[in-house]
């Protein structure tokens, strides 16, 4: 048979067999009524473990990284953030449709913003103008090939926003990948951002859910907010046992899809039918071909290798949990035979 090599995502992951039972074993409740216990054990063990009051479960990135905007903001107002940002690209157009805002684009190499952009980019505070109140980063940038920033970085930049008046977001979609690469530790990020979103479906392999962290006040305000949008959840402990194992039992392991994703890019250095490659940091690797995109992830998928399509030419490749060494090679050996 075939093997099948699933490189789109590494949202893609199944829950594994442990991550299952301890899913089966969760005491649960209703967490709209008065709590679900293994939720607010979740909730309660990120906020500590990153320096916030307080965190809030989610069904998904997307809606922490929509409600944080919304909570920030003003209709009218105007959003910073790169211009390869998740919150950008891929959330429908929330920004403009749920928070009612603008948005302003920075430039920065591999989606990294220079501090100095933004005092560039502020309004004027007049009538003419929308009013600039929010920052928004992302580590690691997915769009840029899965890049990060260090902790200090994100100290600096949340500092200048501080100090133009903006409150400062952080998407950390995949902010454990940026601590393995970087060897950091949370408190490394204590006192930065104003708020943050963590998912648990991506490089951590659990099947849903993600969290939001702020203070107090923020998240009773994002407590309103997500019931609003229709994202509270009753017995969510279900899925918050997975995110209470995948922190105990998958955070060390990332640093080995990222030595993978290394591999996948090194096999395909000298190859005829590639034209560029954005040496990956962590577990995301994106290249250009030298013929139609398209074309070759249509060959690659009748070798059983999924991957997809980013736009603007760029194709993308996902380590996870997954996979492993033997389908490296086995994608190694396709690559050449192409
Ligand atoms: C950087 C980043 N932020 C947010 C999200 C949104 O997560 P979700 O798919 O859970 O809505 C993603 C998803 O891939 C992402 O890559």
């Amino acid at each position: 048979m075939q093997r099948t090599v699933d490189l789109r995502s590494d949202t893609v992951t199944q829950p594994t067999p442990a991550m299952r039972e301890a899913m089966l074993k969760a005491p649960l409740g209703d967490d709209l009524i008065d709590k679900d216990p293994t939720t607010r054990k979740l909730e309660e063990m990120i906020a500590d473990k990153w320096g916030f009051e307080e965190a809030l479960f989610c069904p998904s990135g997307t809606m922490c990284n929509q409600i944080a905007i919304i909570a920030h903001t003003q209709p009218g107002d105007e959003v910073l953030c790169h211009r390869l940002s998740h919150i950008y690209w891929y959330e429908g157009g929330g920004i403009a449709a749920n928070a009612l805002c603008s948005v302003r684009l920075l430039e920065g190499e591999h989606g990294i913003i220079d501090p100095t952009l933004i005092h560039q980019n502020i309004n004027a505070t007049d009538d003419h103008h929308a009013r600039t109140t929010l920052l928004s980063l992302e580590n690691t940038v997915n769009k840029a090939g899965g890049t990060c920033y260090t902790a200090l970085q994100i100290q600096g930049l949340a500092a200048e926003g501080h100090r133009l008046g903006l409150k400062v977001h952080l998407d950390g979609a995949r902010i454990y990948n940026a601590l393995i690469y970087n060897n950091e530790d949370p408190a490394d990020y204590h006192k930065s951002a104003d708020s943050m979103s963590i998912c648990l479906s991506k490089g951590l392999g659990c099947p849903a859910g993600s969290l939001l962290l702020g203070s107090s006040e923020f998240i009773a305000k994002a407590r309103r907010i997500r019931k609003r949008l229709g994202g509270g959840m009753r017995q969510s402990g279900i899925l918050a046992a997975a995110g209470i194992y995948a922190l105990q039992n998958h955070v060390k392991r990332l640093d080995e899809d990222h030595r993978r994703a290394g591999e996948l890019a090194s096999s395909l250095a000298d190859l005829q039918w590639v034209s560029e490659i954005i040496p990956p940091q962590t577990n995301i690797l994106i290249f250009k071909t030298a013929g139609d995109p398209l074309a070759y992830v249509k060959k690659l998928d009748t070798f059983g290798i999924r991957i997809i399509h980013m736009g603007q030419g760029w194709l993308r490749m996902v380590t996870h949990i997954d996979i492993c060494d033997e389908d490296i090679d086995y994608c190694k050996s396709v690559f050449l035979k192409i």
